[in-house]
């Protein structure tokens, strides 16, 4: 039957071509699987073999067994070479250059209120200050009564201040370093103390129930109003390195006499108005005055003998100033997208 040798033999092709085209293991499998499965195509002609003659028989199944041979170590080589390939691939995919250098830590940076706190503060050490710290959990003692706003006072209401159950609060300014500082360390004394405050006010863009101030006093013997204006001057012009215009207004604090309000033209929009300025022109920057009598008295300092200057800078408000921010929430939102410019 010369037939089934040229069948067996076109088989063979076929299956050698599917093979060689075949580029994946799956492909190479279903190659397998028709030729050589057992419903292959050479199985169905070994299930016929009992129909042959005798004579045939013998040479056919030589020739089918050797067919089978080959194809399976062509598979076998096929198979080698495409998984030589996938391996080849996912080495190159995943190679990693460990001679690179490391993209190393990003380093953090300090918060824009701490450095422009900083920066004050190293002014204020370089004129011979002290920088003091004091409780953010104050007593209403050194908040108000020793700073002359008694519980009856409607200056109280200034301040807008967060009780604690046990009588104490979140102190609502920086003032009461001024004591604490006097009757510790006593005249005469330069001090500057910033730190956190905090008001039970409604947010927005220009306000924060928890922000930053710095205050400053000197008290010495004939403290006047001249030497707060030169300490003032000196410290805007270094915090702006520019010049900037100011404007003196009276204001009342009760723990000062006279009282002033220092304020600046706005550096936001210079002037013409904006949400900073409440569209004014102009930031209230800084309130100062000559430290009251009574509050030297509550400290301890006799005011016959001594008197001071002291002011109190809104470091928050100076640092939006600086850096052009016009939203104040965004220093506590923890943006990152914000907090990396700095
Ligand atoms: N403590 C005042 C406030 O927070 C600011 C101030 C400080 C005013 C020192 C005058 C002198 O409103």
């Amino acid at each position: 039957m010369p037939d089934l040798d040229q069948t067996i033999s076109q088989l063979h092709a076929a299956a050698r071509a599917q093979l060689a085209s075949a580029s994946t293991l799956e492909a190479l499998e279903a190659v397998r699987v028709e030729a050589l499965g057992r419903k292959g195509k050479l199985n169905e002609i070994s299930r016929e073999m009992g129909r042959l003659a005798p004579e045939d028989r013998k040479r056919i199944g030589a020739l089918l067994n050797a067919t089978k041979q080959n194809l399976e170590a062509e598979l076998a080589a096929r198979k080698a070479a495409l998984e030589a390939g996938a391996l080849n691939q996912r080495l190159q995919a995943e190679w990693i250059d460990l001679t690179a250098p490391a993209p190393g830590p990003r380093p953090g940076s300090l918060h824009p209120v701490t450095q422009v706190q900083r920066e004050i503060e190293q002014l204020f050490v370089s004129l011979g200050f002290t920088v003091l710290d004091g409780p953010e959990v104050e007593t209403e003692h050194y908040n108000f009564d020793a700073l002359n706003i008694p519980a009856d006072h409607p200056a109280r209401d200034m301040q807008d201040t967060f009780w604690l159950k046990d009588g104490r609060l979140l102190r609502t300014h920086t003032s009461p370093v001024q004591v604490r500082g006097l009757e510790r360390l006593g005249p005469p004394l330069k001090m500057i103390a910033p730190g956190r405050v905090f008001r039970n006010e409604e947010v927005d863009a220009s306000h924060e129930h928890t922000f930053y101030q710095l205050e400053g006093m000197m008290v010495d013997r004939d403290v006047s109003v001249a030497h707060l204006i030169y300490f003032m001057k000196t410290l805007l012009s270094a915090i702006f390195h520019r010049d900037v215009a100011v404007r003196l207004r009276p204001g009342f604090f009760p723990f000062v006499e006279p009282g002033f309000e220092l304020d600046i033209r706005c550096l936001i929009c210079n002037g013409s108005g904006c949400p900073v300025c409440k569209q004014s022109g102009w930031v209230e920057l800084l309130p100062c005055g000559l430290v009251h009598p009574a509050v030297l008295r509550a400290s301890g300092v006799d005011p016959e003998q001594w008197n001071g200057f002291a002011f109190g800078l809104g470091l928050t408000r100076l640092a939006m100033m600086r850096y052009g921010i016009d939203d104040i929430r965004l220093f506590t939102s923890g943006d990152l997208r914000f907090l990396r410019q700095f």
